[in-house]
């Protein structure tokens, strides 16, 4: 019986496919990077075919690696980079615009300007959980509507379509028969009431988007389309879909209220499962959906910081005190203990708690004995106190995180996650596969074709690898950590 599922994770730079067998296991992996457009200052572009050549291309290849063929796939997940907003053509499926990524800060005057608005943001806010901010999608698919020629009066004669990289991704592997997105994805729009589960009228229209324009919302696992046998050589129903974020929340196994994972990328994301009540957080940390199965939502609180894999490249690339990112940990283990330097990596200002677009970068503490591992430690150690923060800020709001499961590269450095263990005074739990966000999108499909037959069924399918487990005092802890408080405020621009 054919039952491996297929995982396509389009990311930020590069698109993946997996393929992982029913036990979660990965069979075969292949990556594809594609290229960034930064037209001006603060744009950041996507080509979407060169996103969709990224996927086919990384499909083909995971094949060619292993012995498997698409008649052993039984199921397609998809998970991708949030956010980012694509306008096309529903006839043609051209793209009016390439995508505006995420990362773009182009809306930030009429976030501004519509933030004079009190009542304005409070609906925000309640409605959708998350910050009027150019980060979501809405103000992008308003600013592609008044600034692409010809691009309003299309919309509203209804022959466009907007999606963020998922429903782009169903449209395209569908032959245009779908038009779908999943609720984790529709929450981070900004356009979407997490509360009832619909889009919000009352924020179409300050944004002038008409309705038409927006994708069907489903459950995470769910019927999102048959992927055409002409793409993929097999028909292949997809199946599975969430936000990268929330898939690897689901691939970590968070079924739990209290149980969050971290994931260290170029910056870091944690998201803490808080069940199924959205809870406002006063420390502006997101309210998201964290997935929605069955109809049934379970919400999450995330916090994100800019900087952390980041902080390793610019030891590298910047400063060249590293060759690459292992040997980071081996300088780290030479550092003098307690050495009081520490590292504020607010190199594009600081984000979650603090969301001081102004700070900037420093390292503190140096004194005559100061060396390369010292310094190399303060990096390492920057992205753990900077988790602390966010466990803190979660923490203050009622919710405090009771399991960490941590993936992504910086989840392999074992110095790092020991010092994480410490600071944090929790355990940290890392998987065996640390491919947490295409494993949450496998895990979805696998659940909607009934190779799960419940998320009890994907829990026992995660297995832990190493478990770190504090080793300071409260009273070390509570020492180092308020060298890194008492660094941060030396460099902040903003009283939070
Ligand atoms: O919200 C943005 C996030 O989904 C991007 O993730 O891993 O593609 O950088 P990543």
């Amino acid at each position: 019986m054919s039952d491996y599922i297929l995982a396509i994770d389009q990311g930020t730079t590069s698109s993946r496919a997996v393929i992982f067998s029913s036990s979660g296991d990965i069979k075969a992996m292949a990556q594809q990077e594609f290229s960034q457009h930064y037209p001006h200052g603060g744009w950041v572009e996507h080509d979407p075919d060169d996103i969709w050549r990224s996927v086919t291309d990384s499909i083909a290849a995971v094949f060619a690696q292993c012995e498997l063929s698409i008649d052993d796939v039984a199921t397609l997940g998809i998970t991708n980079q949030r956010e980012t907003t694509l306008i096309w053509d529903k006839h043609t499926g051209e793209a009016i615009y390439p995508a505006i990524v995420w990362q773009d800060r182009r809306t930030a005057d009429i976030c501004r300007e519509l933030s004079q608005d009190t009542s304005l943001t409070e609906h925000v806010t309640n409605t959708t959980g998350l910050l009027l901010d150019p980060y979501f999608s809405a103000t992008k698919i308003h600013w592609l509507l008044e600034n692409v020629e010809g691009a309003r009066a299309r919309a509203e004669a209804g022959d466009l379509l907007f999606g963020t990289m998922d429903t782009y991704l169903i449209w395209r592997l569908t032959n245009g028969q779908s038009h779908k997105t999943d609720a984790t994805n529709a929450s981070r729009t900004m356009l979407f009431d997490i509360n009832n589960q619909c889009w919000d009228k009352h924020l179409l229209d300050t944004f002038n988007i008409p309705a038409s324009l927006l994708p069907e919302v489903c459950d995470c696992a769910a019927e999102f389309g048959e992927a055409s046998e002409a793409i993929l050589g097999k028909a292949v129903p997809i199946q599975g879909v969430a936000g990268d974020q929330q898939a690897a929340l689901i691939g970590q196994a968070c079924f739990d209220k209290g149980m969050a994972k971290s994931t260290y990328g170029t910056g870091c994301f944690m998201i803490l499962n808080t069940g199924d009540t959205p809870l406002h957080s006063a420390n502006r940390l997101l309210t998201t959906v964290g997935y929605r199965l069955g109809g049934e939502v379970t919400y999450a609180l995330e916090g994100s910081i800019f900087m952390a894999g980041a902080t390793i490249q610019w030891l590298r690339d910047g400063l060249h005190l590293i060759k690459n990112a292992a040997e980071s940990e081996e300088l780290a283990k030479r550092a003098r203990e307690n050495n009081g330097v520490f590292m504020v990596p607010a190199f594009t200002g600081l984000g979650a708690p603090y969301w001081d677009p102004d700070a900037r970068g420093a390292i503190l503490g140096l004194t005559r004995d100061t060396g390369i591992s010292e310094i190399v430690a303060a990096g390492l150690q920057s992205v753990c106190y900077q988790t602390k923060d966010l466990q803190k800020a979660m923490e203050s709001d009622g919710a405090r995180p009771t399991t960490l499961r941590v993936d992504g590269g910086m989840a392999n450095n074992d110095w790092v996650m020991g010092f994480l263990a410490d600071i944090l005074g929790a355990e940290v739990q890392r998987p065996e596969v640390t491919e947490s966000t295409a494993l949450g999108a496998a895990f979805l499909a696998g659940l909607q074709a009934g190779i799960y037959e419940n998320i009890e069924d994907i829990r026992h399918n995660w297995r832990e690898e190493q478990v770190f487990t504090p080793r300071l005092t409260k009273a070390q802890r509570d020492e180092a950590y308020s060298g890194w408080q008492e660094s941060v405020a030396r460099i902040r621009c903003k009283d939070y």
